[in-house]
């Protein structure tokens, strides 16, 4: 009998397949309600000759039958750590999915090459509103309701008093309204116009405005720092030609150009046969402009330009169409 239920028993715990049928053997053989318990129980029917080995026989089969359950045990529970990490198992030597990296716009990318060469000649950076008073971006510069120059630049009004800035040049007045001379800032930013698109207009794109005040400043210096200017920009044998024009704002006033960098001034398809590259518009601050902002023109006089960025960033990049810098074509940002 108690061999039957050892073999029984050795038979089964072989093939448990895992701990929980290894735990229902160990219930069925030695449990409290298990074979064993009830050939133990059954001894009071034996003779007393008969007890004692029953009884040390029955405690072998147990003792047997618990060894083969630790060691079955260990089996499977050394068995299902192995599965656990081969399922878990990760390969470090795996090719990684590589991040895309970013890098600035082109646009960002010249503005900072711009703002470098100006505060390396000692200018700060100022700034001011997109959405901006009537005031700043037109009367306070000398352009008066009904002036003409405000059909050149039209743009979009919020009311009769708030408009989408058309030139950074308001930041020069509110710069000299809080600021005395001396005076040396530069003013990047957007700036609109009612323009429809094409290849060359866009109702939004960006200036940089510049401006120096102080005592005794001349239109010399103001040729001295776009000369300056340009060479960094360009290269040392950039040159830089004034011609006679009108702001409203600025007198007198010039819009400038620079040799062709492509060509070097002889003519070629950038500068379409030029040899000269129009690249902003600058003056002496006009002295209304200067008194307005409670700076007294006798004492203290000053420049000012405005230059386009996307200009400048279309001649250093050879690119023929503004709307390539909007659309944000990935194909066409990683040129750069
Ligand atoms: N704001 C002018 C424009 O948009 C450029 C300019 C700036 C001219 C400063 C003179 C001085 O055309």
């Amino acid at each position: 009998m108690l061999e039957k239920i050892k073999s029984e028993a050795s038979a089964a715990i072989e093939v448990a397949a895992d701990l929980k049928a290894l735990d229902d053997i160990r219930v069925k053989y030695l449990g409290k309600k298990g074979e064993i318990t009830a050939v133990l129980r059954g001894m009071g029917a034996l003779s007393a000759e008969e007890r004692p080995i029953v009884g040390a026989l029955a405690n072998t089969v147990r003792e047997e039958i618990e060894a083969l359950i630790t060691g079955k045990n260990e089996a499977l529970a050394a068995k299902a750590m192995e599965e656990k990490m081969a399922s878990e198992k990760i390969d470090v030597t795996i090719s990684s999915k590589r991040a895309v990296q970013g890098k600035l716009h082109p646009l960002s990318q010249v503005l900072s090459e711009i703002k470098d060469i100006f505060i390396g000649m000692g200018f700060s950076i100022a700034d001011g509103p997109d959405v901006e008073l009537d005031y700043y971006n037109f009367e306070a510069l000398n352009i008066p309701k009904n002036h003409p120059a405000r059909d050149t630049q039209d743009t979009f009004y919020i009311n009769d008093n708030v408009v989408l800035r058309t030139q950074t040049s308001p930041v020069q007045v509110r710069v000299m309204e809080k600021q005395k001379p001396p005076i040396r800032v530069i003013a990047p930013g957007r700036v609109y116009r009612s323009d429809a698109v094409d290849a060359t207009h866009s109702p939004l794109f960006h200036q940089i405005e510049g401006l120096v005040v102080d005592k005794g400043i001349t239109m010399g210096d103001l040729k001295g720092t776009l000369e300056t200017f340009v060479k960094a920009l360009y290269g040392e044998d950039a040159k830089v030609r004034f011609r006679p024009h009108h702001f409203p704002f600025t007198e007198p006033s010039a819009e400038v150009d620079v040799s062709c960098f492509v060509c070097g001034g002889e003519g070629c398809r950038v500068c379409k046969g030029e040899g000269w590259i129009e690249i902003l518009g600058a003056g002496m601050v006009h002295p209304k402009v200067l008194s307005g902002c409670g700076i007294d023109p006798e004492e203290y006089s000053g420049f000012a330009f405005g230059l386009g960025l996307e200009r400048v960033a279309m001649r250093r990049y050879d690119i023929d169409d503004l709307r390539l810098f909007f659309e944000n074509d990935l194909k066409f940002l990683k040129q750069f």
